[in-house]
């Protein structure tokens, strides 16, 4: 670990020391997105053969999901960069370790594809990000549906099925894991599963693809109408497959912009899945170019002075993630005025806020909103990163602040970012990782 005159965080793990500076200005590759890429792992369950995966992020999540699918016996290289190779065959066990599961949420995935394909799956309860209480009774309810049973212990979930059977399944709320499980555990039973009332997330998009490429039947791909025809027990085949480029990573970086000011060039940034978040950054005042470079994606953000304050509210998509929250509060806490932000997935997603208080933002919480006032700057302090997209919002309020910001809970956005800090130091921000 490299040293760091007069942090007072230094013990506690990997931090990170922001100082606002001069305006950004380059190029940035947005990686692939952590929440497809860990579901199309998991899903490699599904497969016999070998399943290429590419553009994968270098996150710790990835390690992790490595980890449990070798636990059951696959094979899997971490290839760089960004390629994921597993040969996926029989499954040694159906009952992954207790302590790789409860690291991360997307755990949570292996229990669709397990099920279907070897009839039995014992998890312990996923853990992941600490906002609040996060159920699995849509998954249960679908997956039962389909003639699966469960058996829940203190600490674990057991299903089991002879073979899971097609069925009408109406979701009240479009939950993005549920509609994953549903899917994947579908697409190998036997006969027809409709899926009314499915997740339209572009990482779930990305998941139908992937398991379409595999041999899946499933129509009705991005609209919340899934129609899966079920392979009756037969494994499907090899796929290679690019993971779609991460939304949310390419928000922390407008966000960057938003608040330091200048330019970026954000390579493989599809505007065409972040529609609505960057109608709101516009009315903010950003903006926003698409352009294609080669065939391939990307936008161009320019920052055209202090950004005006406008309500937000988080939806399913196509409305505004509840991941991209902690992002806009922050530009906010330095926009022209005030707003209110409702969050409609996670009540108690705002930990992060007593965070930004410190920071000197004027932020009041009342139940499900928080009310934000903007004020001209920030001021450096000692803050933590609670979750992974808390702590790259700390990062950007750090280029907003004043002084000196030292981020500590680094392991946390380690979890879910692709080298946050190397990609803000390359467009020139005064950023700096220890540990
Ligand atoms: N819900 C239930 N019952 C269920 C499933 C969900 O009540 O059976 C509720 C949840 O408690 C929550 C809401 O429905 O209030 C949304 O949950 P959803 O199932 O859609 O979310 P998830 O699959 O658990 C994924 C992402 C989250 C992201 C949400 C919403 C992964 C691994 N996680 O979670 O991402 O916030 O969708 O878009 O894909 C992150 O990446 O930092 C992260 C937290």
């Amino acid at each position: 670990m490299s040293s760091s005159p007069g942090s007072s965080v230094a013990s506690d793990g990997p931090y990170v020391e922001v100082r606002s500076g001069t305006p950004l200005n380059g190029r940035i590759e947005v990686p692939g997105a952590k929440n497809s890429v860990l579901k199309l792992m998991a899903a490699s369950v599904l497969a016999d053969g070998v399943v290429t995966i590419d553009n994968a992020p270098a996150i710790v999540d990835v390690a992790i999901m490595a980890d449990l699918l070798r636990s059951l016996g696959l094979s899997v290289d971490v290839v760089n960069p960004g390629r994921v190779q597993i040969t996926a065959g029989e499954a040694s066990t159906v009952e992954p370790p207790a302590d790789l599961v409860e690291r991360m949420r997307a755990s949570v995935n292996l229990l669709g594809p397990l099920l279907t394909r070897y009839g039995r799956v014992r998890l312990a309860l996923p853990g992941g990000d600490d906002f609040g209480s996060r159920p699995i009774d849509m998954h249960v309810a679908g997956l039962e549906a389909m003639g699966a049973r469960f058996r829940f212990d203190a600490a674990c979930v057991e299903a089991s099925a002879e073979h899971l059977r097609g069925a009408d399944i109406v979701f009240d709320f479009p939950s993005v894991g549920a509609t994953e499980n549903i899917v994947t555990a579908a697409v190998l039973a036997h006969g027809i599963t409709v899926l009314e009332g499915a997740a339209r997330e572009p990482e779930v998009v990305d998941l139908c693809r992937f398991l379409v490429g595999m041999g899946a039947a499933i129509e009705g791909i991005g609209s919340a109408r899934l129609v899966i025809d079920g392979t009756g027990g037969r494994p499907l085949g090899p796929v290679c497959h690019r993971v779609v480029p991460d939304r949310i990573q390419a928000a922390t970086y407008i966000a960057a912009v938003a608040v330091s000011g200048g330019q970026l060039h954000m390579v493989d940034a599809r505007a065409g899945d972040m529609e609505m978040f960057l109608r709101r950054v516009t009315e903010m005042g950003l903006k926003i170019d698409p352009v294609t470079d080669d065939g391939s994606h990307g936008l161009i953000v320019t920052s055209s002075g202090p950004i005006r304050a406008i309500d937000v509210q988080t939806l399913p998509y196509p409305g505004i993630a509840t991941d991209y929250k902690p992002l806009v509060i922050t530009m906010l806490a330095v926009a022209e005025g005030s707003a209110i932000v409702t969050e409609n997935l996670y009540p108690g997603r705002f930990r992060y806020v007593d965070e930004l208080v410190r920071l000197g933002a004027d932020v009041r919480l009342d139940g499900h909103h928080a009310l934000v006032r903007g004020v001209e700057r920030l001021r450096g302090t000692s803050v933590r990163a609670h979750d992974i997209r808390a702590g790259a919002a700390m990062v950007v309020a750090g280029l907003a602040a004043d002084g000196v910001t030292t981020i500590s809970g680094v392991q946390h956005i380690d979890r879910g970012y692709d080298d946050l800090v190397g990609r803000l130091q390359s467009v020139g921000a005064d950023i700096t990782r220890y540990g």
